[in-house]
């Protein structure tokens, strides 16, 4: 990236120290941005500003409250940001998860109330800007992610020089407008995004949807839908999308390790496994389908009787947001789903749904994608899904099956996947059925063509084309898409 340095700008940091008894540990979060981020940073170097959320994170920084990371081998700084439990609770927990989250993934009815969230999202975006300013030097580029930082690019815009590059990547959908014109501040969110010299979002349906919504929110912006610019108050903002992937050689290499060999003896030992094994992995968000992903599996096994005690279900989730409300209630629907699929289904020696939520290794990770027979993969609505890609790097023999819903982003890039309608519980079953009886040579043909796609746009690739086109802007090359 040149002279310039890169500075990114996001809520969830990639690791947090907490207390283990008197002893300090480090935590890693489940997510696909800081999945994605931490390798990146660790590759270019710079500094990463986010929320300092782990209890023992102020033993360990500097008086910037800066941290080397990652932790056992750093590659680049780690700045934190301190927010008290009323910041927490209205601009994390509120109006980014209760409000913004569930608009960009078309579920209206989970969004709550919002008046009492919008200030404080208002101020934790200037605070992180602060903080930008005490890192960011003219040249440098700034990455915000995200919809926890819609209103931070017009912030900075405000405070920067115009040698630094704002640019920020948009991890979600973005909905159409008559879903988007249901977003309270909605002109603000946008207004402050087009703070941004780039914004870029996954697939082109959600760049579109973007411009589409400047353009009925904001009279005054001038929209370009080819060249995907707006102008808007005398700045102009590219827009377009690169779709981000993942590190498919190094997911590759961890799955072949002993440690991954290991994990699959072990765990095909205590739990008992039937010779056929899917595997889901999700936070436990209810944009996952999960629920629905239950019903298609109890369906399937109800009129595939000879496949009852044959296939196991392995879930590996991970509890997340769950103060809120919609969060709790879908983690007792998943629960109580695979008690009613167990119940219903299950005998002493096979237990058809295997739920845990223990943390796991990257190398245990890609052993379970790489064992397993097929991926369920079934989103009611998910900007990429990262897991559908980890799924086929580690599929190193060649021949599992990916089940996927076409409502991902993911399903845009990896087109020998079997599509499937998360709801449509009929055909979701006739898809499990078809993907466990599929012929070797098409298992193979589908996988190969799905390994081809992911490695052509791996994470690397997907670095490389934020970057240089953020360079292209800052050093006035013209069009950068
Ligand atoms: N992940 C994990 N453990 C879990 C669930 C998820 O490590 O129990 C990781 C997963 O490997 C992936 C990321 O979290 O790298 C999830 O990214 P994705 O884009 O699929 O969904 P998101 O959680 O960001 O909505
Ligand atoms: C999604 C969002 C990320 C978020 C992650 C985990 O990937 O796009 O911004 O970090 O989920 O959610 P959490 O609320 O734990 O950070």
């Amino acid at each position: 990236i040149g002279d310039g340095g890169l500075v990114v700008v996001s809520n969830r940091q990639p690791y947090s120290h907490t207390y283990d008894g008197d002893d300090i540990t480090v935590e890693v979060h489940a997510g696909g941005l800081t999945a994605g981020l931490d390798p990146v940073m660790q590759s270019v170097g710079g500094t990463w500003i986010a929320w300092g959320d782990g209890d023992a994170d102020r033993e360990v920084v500097d008086e910037d409250d800066c941290v080397p990371a990652p932790p056992d081998d750093p590659g680049y700084t780690l700045c934190r940001v301190w927010l008290d439990e009323e910041e927490v609770d209205d601009y994390y927990y509120g109006f980014s998860n209760q409000v913004l989250w569930p608009i960009c993934h078309s579920a209206l009815t989970n969004v709550t109330e919002w008046e009492s969230y919008w200030e404080r999202y208002k101020s934790v975006n200037e605070r992180f800007v602060d903080r930008v300013e005490e890192h960011a030097e003219s040249g440098d580029i700034v990455w915000f992610q995200d919809y926890h930082f819609a209103l931070a690019p017009a912030i900075a815009r405000e405070r920067v020089d115009e040698d630094t590059v704002l640019m920020q990547f948009w991890h979600i959908p973005w909905p159409a407008w008559d879903t988007f014109r249901g977003c309270p501040h909605g002109e603000a969110i946008i207004e402050g995004l087009l703070g941004n010299d780039l914004l870029v979002f996954h697939v082109p349906r959600y760049r579109d949807n973007f411009l589409d919504c400047v353009e009925a929110a904001l009279g005054d912006a001038t929209v370009d839908h080819e060249a995907g610019t707006v102008t808007y108050d005398g700045h102009t903002t590219q827009v377009t999308e690169f779709p981000m992937g993942v590190q498919v050689d190094e997911i590759a290499q961890r799955a072949a390790t002993d440690e991954a060999d290991e994990f699959w003896a072990d765990f095909t030992e205590s739990y008992n496994v039937a010779d056929t094994v899917a595997v889901g992995v999700d936070r436990l968000d209810y944009s996952k389908g999960i629920p629905e992903r239950l019903r298609a599996l109890e369906q399937f096994w109800e009129r595939n009787p000879e496949w009852q005690g044959k296939l196991t279900y392995v879930e590996k989730g991970s509890e997340t947001r769950s103060q809120i409300d919609a969060y709790q209630d879908i983690q007792d629907r998943i629960e109580a789903g695979v008690e009613r699929v167990n119940d219903r289904f299950g005998t002493d020696d096979w237990t058809p749904v295997l739920s845990f939520e223990e943390y796991i290794s990257k190398e245990a990770l890609a052993s379970l994608y790489r064992h397993s027979d097929l991926a369920l993969i079934s989103p009611i609505r998910d900007g990429m899904n990262l897991v559908a890609q980890e799924y086929v790097a580690a599929q190193i023999d060649d021949d599992g099956v990916l089940v996927l819903s076409d409502q991902a982003g993911a399903g845009r890039l990896l087109d020998a996947a079997v599509m499937v309608k998360p709801q449509n519980t009929g055909a979701f079953a006739d898809a499990i059925e078809a993907a466990v009886t599929m012929p070797e040579s098409e298992r193979r043909a589908r996988m190969h063509r799905l390994r081809e796609q992911v490695s052509e746009n791996d994470l690397a690739t997907w670095t490389g084309l934020n970057l240089r086109a953020a360079v292209a802007l800052r050093d006035g090359e013209g069009s950068v898409t």
